[in-house]
């Protein structure tokens, strides 16, 4: 077996980058709606990137919700890089990006349907604090567009010591 270090830097995700992230048409259409939000504030979304400034790994914070919190979402390593701890450079960086906001809680939700991720939140820190509907827009086998629906298990982790008063 063979072993390399690759240096990872972080940065904000561009729409230049949609092209590289070798995700269906209905996700990249909802990226780049999360971008246009980014530019607003409400957002940030980040690439951790390879040393050719590539994305391997994108995903986002909301700071608009839930109250006193923020939501990551739309995680995503590209799929030969996964497992190799770039996820959790992910989770922190986008977590450093909450705290630098004075926000001391994090939340986010995973698909029942797909659990698997569920120990990487709990290994950072995450604890499961209830259930929500979800939905989202999918792109079927013949090129349609169908709507997903299914139950979020939603996680929360303490990033600051919360305000006496809250
Ligand atoms: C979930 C995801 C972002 C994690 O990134 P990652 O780079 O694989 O994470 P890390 O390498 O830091 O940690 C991996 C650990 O997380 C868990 N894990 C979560 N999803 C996993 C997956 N699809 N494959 C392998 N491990 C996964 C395992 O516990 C794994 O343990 P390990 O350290 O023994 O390998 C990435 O696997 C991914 O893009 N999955 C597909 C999209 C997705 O599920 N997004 C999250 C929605 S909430």
């Amino acid at each position: 077996m063979h072993e390399v270090v690759i240096p990872l830097t972080i940065r904000d995700l561009t729409v230049d980058d949609l092209p590289m992230l070798n995700e269906p048409p209905a996700h990249l259409t909802a990226i780049a709606k999360e971008l246009n939000r980014a530019r607003q504030g409400e957002v940030d979304y980040l690439a951790v990137c390879g040393p050719n400034n590539q994305p391997l790994a994108s995903g986002a914070v909301d700071f608009t919700k839930p109250a006193n919190g923020a939501t990551l979402y739309q995680l995503a390593v590209l799929e030969p890089f996964r497992s190799c701890g770039i996820g959790t450079v992910l989770v922190e960086a986008l977590e450093q990006r909450i705290i630098a906001r004075g926000i001391y809680l994090a939340e986010l939700g995973i698909d029942v349907a797909s659990p698997r991720p569920k120990a990487l939140y709990e290994r950072l820190g995450y604890t499961v604090s209830g259930t929500k509907l979800g939905s989202w827009d999918v792109d079927a086998p013949d090129g349609t567009t169908t709507r997903y629906e299914t139950t979020i298990t939603l996680l929360r982790k303490q990033l600051l010591p919360a305000p006496a008063d809250s």
